[in-house]
């Protein structure tokens, strides 16, 4: 079986109905990074932190794979399929996907202040001041800050080495080290890239374009590769 690798953004959940971040209307829009994503604004303020993320969980809580998460699970029939994703979500895995790596974190997992290995699933949408560890402290959201380091990202780097299909799936790459990944494509694979947006990333890589939402987009991938 040949291994299809894909990478995912926002875009991927944005059928579902959560919100992208740098799309008209998106996230970043109505809110300020560095006040609800950043360790300063975390120091400064976390209950606004604690908000934002709360508020991202519940619609989460309320949200269904879309037609292409499912798609990409039932791709597995064909491919073995390893699944690289920004999102924080856990729809990947909702949809059946058995192989998903979240380079930004969980939006369902907390994590302790003072021992990053100790990390709990949540299973209710608010996660409060004065919750805490085992070990006494509060609890954060187990997502990765602008301006912390992505700890996934070297198992990331070995995935995409293992390649004989690339695809991009709803992400502007814009955020690294995440973006970067897209160096360590084994030179010559076939790479898709579904996005309805405008695309840039064409140098030194063979990839073929489908302007669609993730869900039509997925479904002519997958005509165009089984
Ligand atoms: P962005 O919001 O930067 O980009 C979303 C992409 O999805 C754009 O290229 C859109 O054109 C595309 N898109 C929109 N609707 C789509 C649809 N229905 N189907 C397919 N594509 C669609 O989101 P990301 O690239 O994921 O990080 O952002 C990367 C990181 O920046 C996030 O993981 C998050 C954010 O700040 C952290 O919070 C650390």
């Amino acid at each position: 079986m040949k291994t299809l690798v894909v990478l995912t953004g926002a875009g991927m959940s944005a059928e579902s109905g959560i919100k992208t971040f740098r799309d008209m209307g998106g996230l970043w829009e109505q809110y300020d990074i560095m006040e609800v994503a950043s360790p300063e604004g975390w120091a400064k303020h976390p209950e606004v932190v604690l908000e934002f993320y709360n508020q991202r969980r519940k619609q989460l809580f309320e949200s269904s794979p879309n037609k292409g998460h499912l798609e990409l699970a039932e791709m597995e029939k064909y491919f073995n399929v390893k699944i690289i994703t920004q999102n924080v979500d856990d729809l990947h895995e909702r949809a059946g996907s058995s192989n998903v790596l979240h380079l930004h974190g969980e939006l369902k997992k907390a994590r302790s202040t003072v021992d990053p290995s100790l990390v709990y699933e949540l299973d209710h949408w608010e996660l409060k001041i004065g919750d805490k560890c085992e070990k006494g402290s509060q609890l954060r959201p187990h997502v990765v800050w602008f301006g912390e380091a992505v700890p996934a990202i070297s198992e990331a780097e070995k995935i995409v080495k293992t390649a004989d299909i690339f695809v991009v799936i709803g992400t502007s790459l814009n955020v690294y080290p995440a973006a970067g990944l897209l160096w360590n494509i084994p030179p010559g694979i076939p790479v898709y890239l579904i996005d309805p947006g405008e695309m840039n990333i064409t140098q030194g890589l063979n990839v073929t374009q489908i302007k669609k939402k993730a869900s039509e987009g997925i479904a002519e991938l997958k005509k165009m590769i089984t």
